[in-house]
């Protein structure tokens, strides 16, 4: 495994684990002990979840004391909030200090943990205040409820000015990349990150699955392109993806959210995958929604 400093001190996994989808699982404590441990065999020391990941931090909660607490890496997220209305659930954002100190409690109590290495706003808030959430942040690392603070899914701008009230110690932006979406390339968060030298954590690296499974032109043709260089490498798809992410001077951090350790070791199996530079373009044009200019 390699290792990827985001912070003095702080190591992370290139390849970390994502809890998201943890409560489809359906595995007893003892089975996810398991899978934890498998994790830390492979070297995989960094574990993603959120407050809203339904069942998650609370399933994490039953197994984790279990664990030496200096063994692992524990990621989590604020900021997403719902409200019950008659027509359902209306999720919606909350970034205001006391909901970040008091949510970031709330989590330490469900994950039964003492602390929480890496805290992250969840998503783009359009009420961000950003002096009152670097405010949050360096209250609850003061009170020592947290290591290093981050975010997710923000744009250029809201990073800017919310590091600049952290006084450039934001640690990561956990974004979305994979064979059919580009967002943060055509945001310019990529640039921003690598100049900056602050390592994404890339969620939905799959897409989800659908890179498989969907019938959707862009899957299809990101899916024929892919399947033929990985053919030709002697590798899996999946393990092509990784390699392709991880092969970008940013020092991407792909989360896999595999239920299965094999599905986990195709992904580490990536570090070793030689990609030729004219192959990463021909991977970042494959699904046709990029061009070169
Ligand atoms: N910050 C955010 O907004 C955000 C949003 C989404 C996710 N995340 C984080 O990112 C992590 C990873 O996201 P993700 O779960 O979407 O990652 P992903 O690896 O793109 O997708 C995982 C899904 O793909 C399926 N899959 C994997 N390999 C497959 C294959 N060869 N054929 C068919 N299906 C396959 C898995 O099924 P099996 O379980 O059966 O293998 C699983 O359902 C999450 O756990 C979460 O921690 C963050």
């Amino acid at each position: 495994m390699e290792y990827i400093s985001i912070a003095p001190g702080m190591d992370f996994s290139r390849i970390i684990q994502g809890f998201w989808r943890l409560g489809q699982w359906n595995l007893s404590n003892k089975e996810l002990r398991g899978f934890l441990e498998g994790c830390l065999e492979r070297g995989v020391n960094t574990f993603d979840t959120a407050e809203i990941y339904g069942e998650s931090e609370s399933l994490l909660g039953k197994v984790l004391p279990e664990l030496k607490r200096s063994d692992y890496k524990l990621v989590t997220k604020t900021g997403i909030s719902i409200k019950k209305t008659p027509e359902g659930a209306f999720g919606y954002y909350d970034t205001r200090y006391r909901h970040m100190i008091e949510a970031c409690k709330a989590s330490i109590q469900r994950l039964k943990c003492e602390y929480i290495d890496l805290y992250l706003i969840h998503r783009e808030d359009p009420l961000l205040d950003p002096e009152e959430a670097a405010d949050a942040f360096k209250e609850l690392k003061r009170q020592g409820l947290i290591r290093e603070a981050g975010v997710s899914n923000f744009d250029p701008f809201k990073f800017q000015a919310l590091n600049e009230y952290m006084d450039g110690e934001l640690r990561t932006n956990q974004i979305e990349w994979n064979p059919c979406c580009f967002e943060h390339f055509e945001s310019g968060m990529m640039d921003l990150l690598t100049a900056k030298k602050i390592h994404p954590m890339i969620w939905s690296p799959l897409s989800g699955g659908r890179l498989f499974t969907s019938n959707d032109e862009v899957y299809v043709k990101a899916r024929e392109k892919f399947s033929e260089i990985a053919k030709e490498k002697g590798v899996l798809v999946e393990t092509l993806v990784y390699a392709w992410i991880m092969y970008h001077p940013v020092g991407a951090m792909p989360l896999a959210g595999s239920s299965r350790l094999a599905r986990l070791d195709n992904a580490i199996a990536a570090l070793k995958v030689e990609l030729e530079h004219a192959e990463w373009y021909e991977l970042y044009v494959a699904s046709g929604q990029k061009t070169l200019r």
